[in-house]
């Protein structure tokens, strides 16, 4: 399935709207993972994450602001279509300027479960390190298959979490990607 998409790194004069005519970002949440008395438990929280036209004019610009930034921006693409799309910031983050900031992994909903985010986080870990970072940091949508995802890819609850991702998404985890050991874990990962 994943030999028909093309990945390429998305230029700033082709972000605009339309790009997405072909994405679809559905996805029914029913169990999300919360915090209760400092650990992560499965609740049910039944809701439907879309994005309004609205919602893709922001992205749009979230995304040139981040090339404006010196960050970079991946796409998939199917048959010229995209189909996932991944961001990650130039701006160092942490105590040590430790992390890169994976701003957006989104996969549309008819393509999901085969291999294009874990083939577009590795293009944004690939970026992250010729950038001298340590980790990815991710503030991650809390639902259950989403968890799964970034566990199955060997990221952690960060060490230092990001306040201004905390105001931004309250229900989102706050997770970290060692750069050193991803892909050199067997299993899953890489
Ligand atoms: C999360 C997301 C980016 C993952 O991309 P994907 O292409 O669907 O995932 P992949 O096919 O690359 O999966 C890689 C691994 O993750 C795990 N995984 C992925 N989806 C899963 C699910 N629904 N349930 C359990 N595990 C899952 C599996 O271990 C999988 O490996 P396997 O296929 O060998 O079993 C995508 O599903 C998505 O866009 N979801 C909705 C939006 C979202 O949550 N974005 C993240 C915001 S922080």
């Amino acid at each position: 399935m994943t030999n028909a998409i093309e990945y390429r790194e998305i230029e700033k004069s082709h972000l605009a709207p339309a790009l997405f005519e072909d994405f679809d970002r559905r996805q029914v949440v029913t169990r999300c993972l919360r915090k209760v008395q400092g650990q992560w438990v499965v609740k049910e929280a039944p809701f439907l994450d879309q994005w309004s036209e609205k919602d893709y004019e922001f992205l749009v610009d979230c995304l040139k602001n981040t090339l404006d930034q010196g960050g970079a921006v991946y796409g998939a693409f199917m048959a010229g279509k995209l189909k996932g799309f991944a961001s990650v910031e130039g701006k160092p983050l942490g105590t040590r300027g430790q992390y890169r900031d994976l701003t957006s992994l989104h996969v549309s909903c008819d393509q999901r479960g085969h291999g294009i985010g874990k083939q577009l986080l590795g293009l944004a870990v690939k970026w992250a390190r010729a950038q001298g970072a340590d980790k990815l940091y991710i503030s991650s949508h809390s639902a259950v298959e989403t968890q799964s995802f970034y566990e199955s890819q060997g990221c952690v609850d960060a060490v230092e979490i990001q306040q201004e991702h905390v105001r931004r998404e309250p229900f989102d985890r706050q997770l970290e990607l060692d750069l050193n050991r991803y892909g050199k874990t067997g299993g899953k990962r890489g």
